[in-house]
């Protein structure tokens, strides 16, 4: 039996949904564990593109089970949108989707409530999604939130939902954020999302431990990236979730004991989206080259991401923190047309050389890339599917790139769709995943 967890190892939008979609035909159950309608993970199968944000990668394979674990906030209306559009492509939502009665229930007033933060001049901005998903994580944590099971009890829902968005409203209100929330309306519009949901909820955690017992392969389908986590990312310019392999636990009551291994997903080089620092960061016309072939704009909010360089450091650190040994190198065709390719093998911070990743993003950006000149190999690698196709320089840069980590590049990803991937024979990826 094994239970693999792949994550983001960077600041998300590896390539986690085509990675998913690329293994799932070897797994039984796919699961989210954390995060909510923040993440947006791109499927691409010939013509049709899907982009998948509560529900689990995985669902688009017929017989395998989608579960959505505890550790997510759920937008519910949200949710019925991503499963009518999954409904009309075919996919047998009513017996492949699951949704854990303890995952947190996510308000529209919650974007009200996130304004207060993100809209107001006199803060600083995080550049969040804007979808409501830290001030939901805040009422989880401040213990008044509304779980899937109280959703599914109609007087309750209603009583507590009222208190929760006055309380939403009051707050905004005192920062001179209006509403115009119809609350009785929304309370209404929330019990008939109840209704339509309520065969999907149920006690996953119990769900996955009789699959267990059965034998069933589980693969957990990680959202954001390392560098977000909550409490391992570049705080406060992270997401409110564990994003780490950690959270996979947590997030699902699957027990730590059960989970075999961790694979990192990382692309050849790095973006992120919304604030804080980014020692590699290509403010050049490198950085558009970049953007542009590799399409580099949000799947959820449309923004530009920020693109940057592969960094060393940061990679060792995810690895470190996931205890991941092998990793996706993905988008490696987008590198195609430059003619060297920079690298960040350490940091000088106050002109020390360090290897280990700053505790405060005050540190993090005075961090100066150490850097490594790669050559590029000036053709096209899109599509290529075997090692041994992949030009010299590009199996170099994989290769440094394998050295300067200590992790394997077990596989790399060459294009969106299933089959534009390269699989390393021999590689602890082709162990893992067989
Ligand atoms: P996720 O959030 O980690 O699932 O990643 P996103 O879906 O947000 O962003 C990754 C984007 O890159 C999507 O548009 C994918 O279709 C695309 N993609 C994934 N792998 C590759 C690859 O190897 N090459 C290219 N050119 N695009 C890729
Ligand atoms: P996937 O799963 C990239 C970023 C936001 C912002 C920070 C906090 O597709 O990789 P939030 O709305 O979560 O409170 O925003 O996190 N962010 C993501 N960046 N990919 C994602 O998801 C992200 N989800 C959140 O841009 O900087
Ligand atoms: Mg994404």
């Amino acid at each position: 039996m094994s239970n693999i967890v792949i994550l983001g190892a960077q600041w998300g939008d590896e390539g986690k949904g085509k990675l998913v979609d690329l293994l799932a035909d070897h797994f039984d159950y796919i699961i989210r564990y954390q995060g909510g309608h923040n993440a947006g993970h791109t499927i691409l199968i010939g013509e049709r593109k899907f982009v998948l944000r509560l529900v689990p990668s995985g669902i688009l394979h017929p017989g395998k089970t989608a579960i959505i674990g505890n550790g997510l906030v759920v937008d519910p209306l949200a949710l019925l949108e991503e499963t009518e559009q999954l409904r009309a492509a075919g996919v047998d939502v009513d017996q492949q989707l699951r949704i854990s009665n303890r995952a947190q229930v996510l308000l529209p007033s919650h974007r009200l409530v996130e304004k207060i933060s993100e809209a107001n001049p006199a803060k600083v901005a995080i550049g969040t999604t804007l979808r409501g998903i830290g001030p939901c994580y805040e009422d989880k944590a401040g213990r008044r939130g509304i779980r899937m099971a109280d959703f599914l009890d109609r007087e309750y829902f209603a009583d507590t939902v009222r208190g929760l968005m006055a309380d939403h409203i009051t707050k905004a209100r005192a920062f001179g954020i209006e509403d115009g929330i119809d609350v009785e309306a929304l309370v209404a519009r929330y019990q008939e999302a109840a209704e339509k949901l309520r065969p999907l909820v149920c006690d996953t955690a119990y769900v996955l431990a009789g699959a267990m017992r059965d034998g069933k392969n589980l693969l957990f389908e990680g959202a954001q990236g390392t560098m977000l986590d909550l409490d391992h990312g570049t705080y406060p310019f992270v997401t409110s979730s564990s994003a780490c392999a950690g959270g996979a636990s947590t997030g699902t009551g699957v027990p730590p004991t059960k989970i075999n291994a961790v694979i990192g997903i990382s692309k050849a080089y790095i973006t992120r989206v919304g604030g804080g620092p980014f020692p590699t960061e290509a403010l050049d016309a490198r950085g558009d080259l970049i953007r542009n072939r590799g399409r580099e704009f949000g799947s959820v909010t449309g923004r530009p991401r920020r693109c940057g360089w592969f960094d060393a450091p940061l990679l060792k650190y995810s690895a470190t923190l996931n205890g991941f040994e092998t990793m996706v190198v993905t988008k490696l065709d987008v590198l195609d047309e430059l003619d060297e390719i920079p690298v960040c093998a350490g940091y000088r911070i106050d002109g020390k050389t360090i290897s280990e990743m700053p505790a405060t993003v005050r540190e993090l950006a005075k961090a100066e890339p150490v850097w490594e000149m790669l050559p590029g190999w000036k053709s096209s690698t899109e599509g290529i599917s075997e090692w041994d196709k992949l030009p010299n320089a590009a199996r170099q840069y994989v290769t440094f790139l394998e050295e300067v980590t200590g992790v394997e590049a077990g596989c790399i990803s060459t294009g969106p769709e299933r089959n534009q991937t390269v699989r390393r024979s021999g590689s602890l990826f082709e162990k893992i995943t067989r």
